[in-house]
């Protein structure tokens, strides 16, 4: 049992526009964890804020990770700690949020996007250097201590792969002028922009990897299972999972590869399932069924572990590598034998 706070369903499935089932849907949605790793990343922002109020010179700290692993769930759980308040005299945004818009040719459009969330009602208006002015203008008026910039790959071009430099630029003067830490968030590609803008890299020397969670030794794999009881005492059931249990645990591993996003897919769908059959609980059945639901495309060699009580983790995730590693090569041996094709003609 756990804390009453979701009664039992007493084996009444719900439907889909109950309001009960939508709100449990959003329950497990909004369910955040605050694993060591979360925690490292967020005593580093509050730390960078901290030591640069009225420093002369404000540290930065960039965080960066693969599609998933929670860097905005960090920082949007920091920028929502700070309140905006209202005052008589105008607006107190302590810490702002901004995600860098994607096809970023000009600073334009990243300087409108910042003064649109500053509140600005003629964002777009100005040139790159009007807008820059006005940023720091506002920020000072709104009594600004931090920003975070996240999705910071969008300053590289996604066809040419080249780094924008004007917008990249602009970027690099705009932290030097406003002098408050400027988190930036991004993909582990977004490493090329500091390659290549020398005088960025020199302002941000602190630099935090963010991974999804392991299971090879004994340590990663109680953190995981750690993570996994953290999320079942949240779920909006009158019953616990078990989630954390070693060998579902391992199963939850092998299908998520540890990356949160999809523990929290694979939970959603789970939900759904035991909401729509009454059950208390998520359980086998409905990890079994949720599994078939979700469709990911780096993972089209996973079984469905679900049920099965002879899995072996470190065997399976074995046979999936050497099948994805086939695939790959039979791929690239496709592609050589079309280009061959192509140059003599039969
Ligand atoms: N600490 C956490 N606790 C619970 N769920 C989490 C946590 N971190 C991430 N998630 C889940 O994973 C999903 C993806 O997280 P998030 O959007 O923060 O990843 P990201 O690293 O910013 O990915 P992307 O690079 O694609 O933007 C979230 O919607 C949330 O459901
Ligand atoms: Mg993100």
């Amino acid at each position: 049992m756990k804390a009453a706070t979701f009664e039992s369903l007493n084996g009444k499935g719900l439907k889909y526009n109950d309001y009960e089932y939508k709100k449990r849907l959003e329950h497990v949605k909004k369910i955040v964890v605050e694993h060591p790793q979360y925690q490292e990343v967020y005593e580093e922002i509050e730390e960078v804020h901290i030591i640069s109020r009225e420093s002369v010179q404000a540290s930065h700290l960039y965080v960066y990770g693969l599609t998933g692993v929670g860097k905005t769930t960090i920082v949007k759980q920091y920028t929502d700690s700070f309140c905006r308040q209202l005052t008589e005299t105008g607006t107190i945004i302590t810490v702002l949020y901004v995600k860098v818009p994607p096809r970023l040719k000009t600073p334009k459009a990243l300087a409108s996007k910042i003064l649109g969330e500053m509140g600005d009602l003629f964002a777009n208006s100005g040139t790159d250097e009007e807008m820059g002015r006005r940023i720091i203008q506002y920020a000072r008026e709104c009594q600004l201590e931090l920003i975070i910039l996240d999705e910071f790959q969008h300053l590289i071009d996604r066809e040419t792969h080249n780094v924008l430099a004007t917008a990249s630029d602009w970027l690099k003067l705009l932290t030097e002028e406003l002098n408050i830490p400027v988190i930036l968030c991004g993909l582990p590609e977004s490493n090329a922009i500091f390659e290549y803008n020398e005088q960025l890299d020199g302002r941000y020397p602190r630099r935090i990897l963010l991974e999804p969670f392991g299971f090879g030794d004994k340590v990663q794999q109680k953190q995981f299972r750690i993570f996994l009881k953290t999320l079942d005492e949240g779920l909006p059931f009158s019953e616990i999972s078990n989630l954390s249990d070693p060998l579902l645990a391992s199963k939850m591993h092998y299908v998520t590869e540890g990356v949160p996003r999809y523990v929290k897919d694979i939970l959603i769908e789970a939900t759904k399932l035991s909401l729509k059959r009454g059950i208390d609980q998520i359980n086998e059945d409905s990890l079994h069924d949720a599994f078939h639901r979700i469709t990911r495309s780096n993972q089209i060699h996973a079984i469905n572990p679900f049920g099965d009580n002879q899995f072996d983790y470190f065997n399976a995730v074995a046979t999936k590598q050497m099948k994805d590693e086939a695939f790959i090569k039979s791929q690239s041996q496709n592609a050589i034998s079309k280009r061959k094709k192509r140059k003599i003609p039969s």
